[in-house]
């Protein structure tokens, strides 16, 4: 069962020259290791609503991505194992990528909804004719970014408290990781209560909802915002792939581009221009989203 197989993450050190340089020490919180389909973030995001489908016997769960979509890859893959039927809604016209081939194998229903189409879904009764279509399947919103959300992923402070003595800590300064809608980062702030900040990686141009939904969610205090998004989601410079393979060939920590590498060369940048003092120790949430890099040589729509 779901809720139960998952592996507790490791917390490890991050070994890079430039941290060494600054006299940093950082922890990687290892998401993408708590299991090979329901990886990273998506696990605590998507939690809630699977203990809420079971509890109110709903038929399933319906969410909407891209066509390499992390979140619905993680919902199709806990759907399949919790026995509950999924749907994804697509962005875009139909087309294969080893993302859909994997929902499909999985289980999932998908629906292509053009550009034009997703781009309705904010707006109101965007549900009712899915929910008409699916009755009794529960909507889920897209990237998991709700409240629900947000409570799944407050449990990562004490997996990661719990973890501190075996790199010898007792504490450390702050955190730092991606964000897309934000709602990973609200979890922190939300568990943290201002006691740590929580510095967030922005992977989507800043202005797209990210802070305006982690503003709803938690307020304005205990949180950063970091420029990341390299000229937009989905976009990777030949600069941010040299400094991903750099990084993955120094440390061994397997990297995406469009999340996980942008946020840790958002740190490096941050490092270098000196923010950070000799004996800072900082938790890096490794997000996941591995399965993702599989499309990034194929296509820039993600
Ligand atoms: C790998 C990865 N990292 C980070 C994020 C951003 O998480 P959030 O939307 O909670 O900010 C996502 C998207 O959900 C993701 O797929």
């Amino acid at each position: 069962m779901i809720a139960t197989g998952l592996a507790q993450p490791p917390l490890q050190p991050l070994r890079l020259p430039w941290l060494a340089a600054a006299g940093v020490e950082v922890a990687v919180l290892r998401l993408d290791l708590i299991d090979p389909l329901v990886s990273g973030n998506k696990w605590f995001k998507l939690r809630p609503w699977l203990e809420q489908a079971r509890q109110s016997g709903a038929a399933g769960l319906i969410s909407l991505g891209g066509p390499w979509s992390n979140h619905l890859h993680a919902l199709a893959a806990a759907g399949a194992r919790e026995g509950l039927h999924t749907v994804g809604l697509l962005r875009g016209e139909p087309r294969h990528t080893a993302t859909t081939d994997d929902l499909h194998a999985m289980g999932m229903r998908l629906h292509w909804l053009g550009y034009g189409g997703y781009r309705a879904r904010h707006q109101p009764g965007f549900w009712a004719p899915w929910l008409a279509r699916y009755p009794g399947m529960l909507a889920v919103p897209e990237g998991g970014a709700c409240e629900p959300g947000m409570q799944g992923c407050s449990q990562l402070l004490s997996l990661t408290e719990a973890r501190l003595a075996e790199l010898g800590w007792e504490g450390f300064d702050a955190w730092w990781l991606a964000a897309g809608t934000g709602t990973t980062l609200a979890g922190l702030v939300h568990a943290e209560r201002g006691r740590r900040p929580v510095h967030g990686a922005l992977a989507v141009r800043s202005g797209q909802g990210a802070e305006r939904n982690v503003e709803a969610l938690v307020g304005q205090f205990g949180y950063h915002w970091h420029e990341a998004s390299r000229g937009g989601f989905g976009k990777a410079d030949a600069a941010l792939l040299a400094f991903m393979q750099a990084t993955e060939a120094q440390s061994g920590l397997p990297l995406e581009p469009l999340y996980t590498a942008k946020a840790l060369m958002a740190l490096h940048d941050h490092t270098l221009a000196g923010h950070l003092s000799p004996g800072t120790r900082l938790v890096f949430v490794h997000t996941g989203g591995l399965q993702g890099r599989r499309g990034f040589l194929q296509t820039q729509d993600l």
